[in-house]
């Protein structure tokens, strides 16, 4: 697969339109996704980054235009069945349980339970297979300052929240991993380690949308770069052939590119973990 005129997206919207009453959330919004890429989504406030991802997540259904996964047109009534696509998002507002253990908050709503009778009738869950997994998944992304499984998530920094989030999205991300501004609450180091939680998953071909207001990060991890203004797409751009003023510039509308100078097709060759 090292011709990347070959690569189909992973994910589609074409034509996305969504209204709040007489708000215009989307104003005929595309976006590819493309297999193994870091997609960062930019754009001034209200240019309709969220919108756009919970349409892709389930947690929004667009007014019109379609959604494609690997081609298939879908239509998600909930973030249930995005999840059934392996689609799995995490928002900026840390989205954990606070009073549970690491384990549990990487289980909630899926919990494992014990084999035979016991999970099956008697509903027990398999909290030492959840801890071993829940382990294994941290070490995997690099966070292996943490240690005890059982530690109650509230007893953790926004980093190591963020990082169990994270963590969470990857084990059951299957397919496609949204983020929607995840370092907004986190310092300097721990958005670091976030950065290489995108890196690592990445690396392993997992393809990536990365919500963000911050320039630096974007250049850094991003392949391509979709710049949203006033809800629909101004451009994509890369940060090998654009500079962050030029971004800066595509979102306020002090520039406009020419589609044969935009990334609009694929750029990395996925990895094949
Ligand atoms: N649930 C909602 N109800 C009313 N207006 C909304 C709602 N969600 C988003 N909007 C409006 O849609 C536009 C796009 O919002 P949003 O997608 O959150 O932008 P961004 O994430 O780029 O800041 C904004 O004008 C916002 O006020
Ligand atoms: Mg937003």
């Amino acid at each position: 697969m090292s011709d990347l005129s070959s690569i189909q997206p992973v994910v589609q919207a074409k034509g996305l339109i969504k209204t709040f009453g007489r708000v215009v959330g989307l104003n005929s919004a595309n976006l590819e996704l493309y297999p193994g890429e870091v997609l960062a989504v930019i754009g001034d406030n209200g240019a309709g980054k969220s919108t756009l991802i919970k349409c892709i997540s389930g947690a929004e259904t667009p007014d019109s235009g379609q959604i494609l996964i690997d081609n298939e047109e879908v239509s998600f009534k909930s973030s249930l069945d995005a999840r059934a696509y392996g689609i799995e998002t995490v928002y900026q507002t840390l989205a954990v349980a606070p009073a549970l253990d690491i384990a549990s908050n990487l289980y909630l709503g899926r919990e494992k339970r014990k084999s035979g009778i016991l999970g099956s009738v008697f509903r027990k869950l398999d909290h030492s297979g959840m801890r071993n997994t829940a382990k294994e998944q941290m070490t995997k992304l690099g966070i292996g300052t943490l240690q005890d499984m059982s530690q109650a998530v509230e007893t953790l920094s926004g980093g190591q929240r963020q990082a169990v989030s994270v963590a969470r999205a990857e084990a059951f991300g299957s397919k496609v991993v949204i983020l929607d501004e995840p370092t907004a609450a986190l310092g300097v180091r721990e958005s670091n380690q976030v950065l290489k939680m995108i890196e690592l998953m990445r690396d392993r071909g997992l393809p990536i949308i990365l919500i963000s207001h911050n320039m630096p990060q974007v250049f850094e991890v991003a392949d391509r770069i979709h710049v949203q203004r006033l809800g629909s797409r101004a451009a994509v751009v890369t940060p090998k052939t654009h500079t962050m003023n030029d971004a800066v510039a595509i979102m306020t509308g002090a520039l406009k590119v020419d589609e044969k100078d935009q990334a609009l097709g694929p750029v990395r060759v996925p990895a094949t973990a």
